[in-house]
């Protein structure tokens, strides 16, 4: 198991086909995916999918959305860290990293996106080197965009994705001086 960053309450940490139940559980549910295109998984097979996915991003891209645990429980709480789009295009962008995260419903309210992201964050400025990371998120997502500016991004502003037919809210922070 390659653990990348440790918080207070959170271990940060590849994610492996043994999060099957716990990704199958956070991606099969209606409500978190409110604001993901209202398309929540119905088989397990498709929560191994995007396991594999983000394992094979790892080796390619050199970085993947990691998995969260917690602390005190060794729980999978759900995945937050970097992605590197090179396969969709956004608001004119298509080679960035964004910051994203996702979370079991029953973890939700008690800061942890929060905390997971400002140390992952923290890892794209220090052992990533890069100057720019972008976040997204669909308009309404209020958890969502508040997240975001507390980490210290900024809003930019909205735009249309055609592919999902869905306003969509850009964000972006610089690497600070
Ligand atoms: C977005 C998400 C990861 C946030 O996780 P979290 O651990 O609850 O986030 P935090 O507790 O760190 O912060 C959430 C903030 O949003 C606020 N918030 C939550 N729901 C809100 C709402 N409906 N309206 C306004 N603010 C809201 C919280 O009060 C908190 O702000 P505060 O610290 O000022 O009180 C979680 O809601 C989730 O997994 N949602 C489903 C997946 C998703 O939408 N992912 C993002 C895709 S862009």
């Amino acid at each position: 198991m390659n653990i990348h960053l440790e918080t207070q309450r959170l271990i940060i940490r590849d994610l492996t086909e043994q999060d099957i139940d716990g990704m199958f559980a956070l991606d099969s549910d209606p409500e978190v995916h409110k604001y993901l295109g209202n398309k929540p998984i119905k088989h397990k097979d498709e929560a191994l999918k995007y396991i594999k996915d983000v394992n094979t991003q790892y080796v390619e891209r050199g970085i993947g959305r990691w998995a969260v645990e917690l602390k005190e429980t060794g729980k999978f709480i759900g995945w937050c860290g970097l992605r590197l789009y090179t396969d969709y295009t956004f608001n004119n962008h298509t080679n960035f990293h964004d910051i994203g995260y996702r979370l079991r419903r029953e973890f939700w309210g008690k800061g942890y996106a929060t905390e997971a992201s400002k140390v992952c964050l923290k890892y794209a400025w220090n052992v990533m080197k890069l100057n720019t990371v972008y976040g997204i998120t669909e308009k309404g997502n209020e958890a969502s965009h508040k997240v975001l500016l507390k980490i210290g991004l900024n809003y930019i502003e909205d735009f249309f994705y055609k592919p999902e037919n869905m306003m969509l809210r850009w964000y972006s922070i610089s690497k600070p001086k």
